[in-house]
């Protein structure tokens, strides 16, 4: 099994070499990697005057380390950060990274699980070194001590440490001893290194340090980097790549939180995950990922998605698009499940891992599952070079820039769009008409305006996010296409505004039991757009009313009967069947936002969670 699959923490970590000595500058760099977690941070300096490494601590999020440092204030390089996302050893000041050796001469920041720990760490205490910490990570710094020798370079003992090590791992090392360097060290988790003029980076993503320099490299399994002011040293040769995206993606450019400007951008989002990837006037998607397996999938007979929480939902939207319009048999697969389930998969199997980071465990061990059974193993992900891309045989990317709010939004719709875009891909590989595919574009392309129309509402959806704050349960119903966005609606709410619970559940489901929980004081939210099973809709909101329900209804423009159903109503352009879920989900994201912040919730950070899933 591979590393990645057994567990890793999540956690983000920077480290700065160069002729900048001013660690304020990691503090920014750590502050875009707090998505990662965020219970508690730190940072290690090495101080050139007092030749020594000065180290701070903080419980909470990257603010409560900030205060801290603007005390201290200490300069020097080289520097490292972490931010926390707890496993092993509550969230704590002493369970923190940095962690140190006996001596105080090494200091290292780990994203990742030592699996071995405790007989490692059982071992170190026999030989004498003290622990201050109840984390994995620590026995790391004490196991590089152990191997260090006067002299001898810090990149020599690390590499004999973690011959020892079992597990996951990215790292960033300084010495005392040896300081003119960082050692940087990677399996399973990911990390970069940033290149520039007479300075260096490593970090977690590539969102940390995109204001610094768009040169990186993607470190490989294994491999462990060392960097100094002016030059860097990998064991093997790799090419530099260029970030695509600008800095101005990763900041909040006005919004109070990134929540609200991901879920602003959802126009953009869609125009970009559709521009130059259709020829309309001959039906047929451009997909430039698939092209070069084309042939293996006109093969295929069946396809597998896999996927995640909200990128589950959009899998779910994929595959009614998939089965009604590309005719090929297909099952969404929640990632977590599916490796242990020995589904029945063959080389007429495409497997398609649905996934905005690239990095979530469970779906990336479903993809390595399905390869081990010989399938075709595609990819639609939204970060350039993450491990998901790097697993798949071909795939598509969103393109939509870096997604910082915790909870998923513009990438949701992005899924979708390219999800009916391989639909049109596949279709029109089988018995899609040439008016079919062209309808589909057509439509597709006039989404980036409807949405817009959506936005405009905004100030009227906040009036209903706080007009329903007062309530704490919530139901979410939808049926067809629309039953994910029921999911989706309900996951959001309960995650960013998390005083709340909700559930969701197809329409056709409620009379099955979820009926007996409506009364005046559960509100029901019914996503029904006129389509092929409004009636249906119809009738569930009837049962609700009859059940003295409120109801909150998402439908199309010029639906006047509904508000005999419903106490309020939200509209939405009219669009294809298909594509409703792009439009209907962005009034729920809106809801959800503005609910959580009704409630003076962090909708950006909400409690318990980390956006990178790599635990699994
Ligand atoms: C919910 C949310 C999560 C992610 C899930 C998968 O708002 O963001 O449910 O969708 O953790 O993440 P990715 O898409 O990175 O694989």
């Amino acid at each position: 099994m591979s590393p990645l699959g057994r567990a890793s923490i999540m956690c983000g970590i920077v480290g700065y070499i160069g002729k900048n000595n001013n660690p304020q500058l990691g503090l920014s760099a750590l502050r875009r990697l707090e998505y990662r977690g965020y219970d508690s941070a730190g940072i290690a300096v090495f101080n050139p005057e007092k030749q020594e490494i000065l180290c701070l601590k903080a419980k909470g999020k990257i603010d409560e380390l900030e205060k801290k440092f603007s005390e201290a204030r200490f300069s020097g390089s080289p520097f490292i950060l972490h931010t926390r996302w707890a496993t092993h050893g509550e969230p704590s000041e002493a369970n923190a990274h940095p962690h140190c050796d006996c001596q105080k001469n090494i200091y290292l920041v780990h994203n990742g699980i030592i699996e071995n720990y405790k007989e490692l760490k059982e071992a170190l205490i026999t030989e004498g070194h003290k622990f201050a910490s109840e984390t994995d990570t620590e026995v790391l710094a004490h196991l590089i001590e152990k191997y260090s020798n006067p002299g001898q370079p810090l990149e020599d003992a690390v590499r004999h440490a973690l011959k020892e090590v079992k597990g996951a791992y990215a790292l960033a090392i300084i010495s005392r001893n040896d300081p003119q360097k960082i050692v940087a060290a990677k399996l399973g988790s990911p990390l970069i290194l940033g290149i520039n003029q007479d300075e260096f980076l490593v970090a977690s993503d590539p969102a940390a340090i995109v204001s610094h320099t768009r040169q990186v490299i993607t470190l490989d399994d294994n491999e462990i980097a060392v960097l100094s002011p002016d030059n860097f040293f990998i064991l093997k040769e790799k090419p530099i790549e260029k970030i695509e995206w600008e800095v101005e993606d990763a900041q909040k450019q006005g919004f109070s939180h990134f929540m609200l400007k991901e879920i602003f951008e959802e126009p953009e989002a869609i125009k970009k995950s559709i521009v130059g990837r259709m020829i309309l006037e001959q039906g047929l998607a451009k997909l430039g990922g698939l092209e070069q397996v084309s042939e293996q999938l006109k093969k295929i007979e069946k396809v597998v998605i896999v996927a995640c929480g909200t990128a589950s939902y959009a899998g779910k939207v994929g595959e009614y698009m998939f089965e009604e319009y590309a005719k090929i048999s297909t099952k969404l697969e929640i990632g977590s499940e599916f490796r242990y389930k020995n589904a029945i998969l063959d080389d007429k199997t495409a497997v398609l891992a649905v996934s905005q980071s690239g990095e979530t465990a469970d779906t990336l061990e479903a993809i390595k599952e399905a390869k081990r059974k010989g399938c075709l193993c595609l990819g639609l992900v939204n970060t350039v070079g993450s491990s998901i891309t790097r697993e798949t045989d071909a795939g598509v990317y969103c393109r939509i820039g870096p997604e910082i709010a915790v909870a998923s939004s513009k990438a949701f719709v992005s899924q979708l769009c390219i999800l009916a875009l391989i639909t049109v891909f596949l279709g029109r590989q089988r018995e899609m008409s040439l008016v079919t595919g062209k309808r589909i574009l057509e439509e597709l392309e006039k989404l980036p305006n409807l949405a817009k129309k959506i936005l405009a509402q905004s100030d009227y959806i906040k009036d209903l996010a706080k007009k329903y704050s007062e309530y704490r349960n919530f139901y979410f119903l939808g049926r067809k296409y629309n039953f994910p966005i029921a999911l989706e609606g309900a996951l959001k709410l309960k995650e960013i505004a998390w005083k709340i619970h909700a559930e969701a559940t197809p329409a056709g489901e409620m009379k099955h039991g979820q009926i007996a929980l409506i009364d005046e004081n559960f509100p029901v939210v019914c996503i029904c757009p006129y389509d092929s099973i409004y009636d249906k809709m119809k009738n569930a909101m009837e049962e609700v009313k009859a059940r003295k329900g409120k109801i909150l209804a998402i439908t199309t423009e010029g639906n006047e009967e509904i508000k005999s159903l419903a106490d309020d109503v939200i509209y939405i352009p009219k669009t294809l069947e298909m594509l409703t879920p792009i439009l209907s989900v962005l009034p729920l994201h809106l809801f959800a936002a503005y609910l959580g912040l009704e409630l003076g919730l962090d909708i950006d950070k909400p409690r318990n969670l980390a956006k990178s899933v790599t635990v699994e």
